[in-house]
């Protein structure tokens, strides 16, 4: 958070399972449409917060299985565990109001008297959540049930039932809604209030995100009937939420355009963008389409023709040199004419290119340094690279390409780098 200089543009609160991740598409199509238009347009002035009903070791493997970008601010769960940054520092001051008329102990004990209720695993108990699973035909009855007996042991609890089978319990003040307005609350008192949130669910842990004030909500096509019936009965009139045409990250994409909150073409729905090249002199972008291109190329979408890479080898600096992360070095125009030999070369494959965490610095007027991620998933390996790159521009002519450096991420356990082009 400490990168934003001044409120953020535009804040998106985001549930992972069927809502940023279609669990339904092995190709990961709208979540990887979503990624590129947020590197491309909002990375740099505005905020990703992701709120999972995951606790962090599922989350975490998540994350290894889908192409997820990286959030400013992650929300693990159900609402009980808020962390910022890549290296998800946790909120105490959130955990500490948690404790309020909490009890795991009592909670424990309880629940243990209802033979309805089947225990999730280990790691998703937590301690301000206990999770089980319930059939859709008794979760009705056992929660009533299970409500009253809490509340006469003294606490304060809340039960939230989501994707017709999960049961969480948590404390009267968590919950993803509550985390929500809590760092709004944050972010208020740092001066760096987004002009625009918008919350995006499909379960029903989510609902509470669309009764926070002033925050558009986003559910989306294939959202689940609990979260649907409580949005019938409780916002049908809230103008602010709306229910997309669209699955997943499609919806989410749908509801910036319908809520005018910014662009929202992303760049994988442009064809041809090598051709828009002139207008723009953002390097953040330049950074974004390259390695759009990159994937195309591979896989074959784009014509193997020689204007593509005669333009790019045009864009490179004649010494401007490609640090490879085997320390190789070689100039960028012998790394283009390298790539060129690699055309369609993915075709038919599981093959898709992303990039996270684009950040561009004006170092000195004219001189750029973009610094991202950018990973590369081949069949089931995923590699990713830390990539520097310098750009310079001259007034009135486009950006120059004049160093780029990669280093293995950490994740990557590369046996052979000799497979990696850029
Ligand atoms: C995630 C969690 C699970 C929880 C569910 C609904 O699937 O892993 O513990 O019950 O979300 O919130
Ligand atoms: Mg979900």
């Amino acid at each position: 958070m400490e990168r934003l200089t001044s409120p953020p543009r535009l804040m998106i609160v985001s549930d992972l399972d069927h809502t940023m991740v279609d669990h339904h598409d092995p190709e990961n199509l709208s979540l990887l449409r979503f990624n590129s238009l947020w590197e491309h347009a909002y990375r740099h002035d505005s905020l990703l917060v992701f709120s999972t009903g995951r606790s962090p070791t599922l989350y975490k493997e998540l994350r290894k299985e889908k192409p997820l970008l990286t959030p400013d601010i992650t929300i693990m769960s159900v609402g009980t565990e808020i962390t910022y940054g890549n290296s998800m520092v946790p909120d105490h001051g959130w955990v500490e109001t948690l404790n309020n008329k909490w009890d795991l102990g009592i909670v424990k004990e309880e629940t243990s008297k209802f033979p309805e209720l089947k225990l999730q695993a280990e790691t998703e108990q937590r301690p301000h959540k206990v999770s089980f699973y319930v059939d859709k035909s008794k979760a009705h009855t056992v929660t009533k049930e299970l409500s009253q007996r809490l509340e006469k042991r003294g606490l304060d609890v809340k039960l939230i039932y989501s994707g017709g089978m999960d049961l969480d319990i948590l404390p009267q003040g968590a919950g993803k809604g509550q985390a929500l307005a809590f760092l709004l609350k944050k972010l208020k008192t740092e001066g760096k209030l987004p002009v625009n949130t918008l919350a995006c669910g499909d379960s029903g842990n989510d609902a509470e995100l669309f009764s926070i004030p002033d925050v558009y909500g986003v559910m989306v096509s294939n959202a689940q009937e609990e979260l649907l019936k409580w949005h019938a009965e409780n916002a049908k009139d809230n103008p602010k939420v709306i229910h997309a045409k669209e699955r997943c990250a499609g919806g989410i994409i749908q509801a910036i355009g319908e809520f005018k909150l910014g662009p929202n073409l992303s760049p994988r729905d442009v064809s041809d963008f090598l051709e828009c090249k002139a207008e723009n002199v953002n390097p953040g972008h330049e950074v974004v389409k390259f390695f759009l291109f990159y994937e195309r190329w591979r896989r074959g979408e784009v014509e193997n023709c020689e204007a593509y890479t005669a333009s790019l080898k045009a864009s490179c600096h004649p010494s401007g040199v490609f640090v490879h992360p085997s320390g190789a070095e070689k100039t960028l125009r012998d790394t283009i004419d390298e790539l060129r030999k690699y055309h369609g070369d993915k075709q038919g494959k599981k093959f898709r290119v992303w990039v996270d965490q684009v950040l561009a610095t004006e170092t000195t007027p004219g001189t750029w340094i973009v610094k991202l991620d950018k990973w590369e998933q081949s069949g089931d390996e995923r590699r990713g690279c830390t990539t520097t790159v310098k750009f310079t521009s001259k007034e009135g002519e486009g950006l120059v390409w004049e160093h780029v450096q990669q280093t293995w991420s950490e994740e990557s356990k590369v046996k052979n780098d000799s497979s990696w082009i850029i």
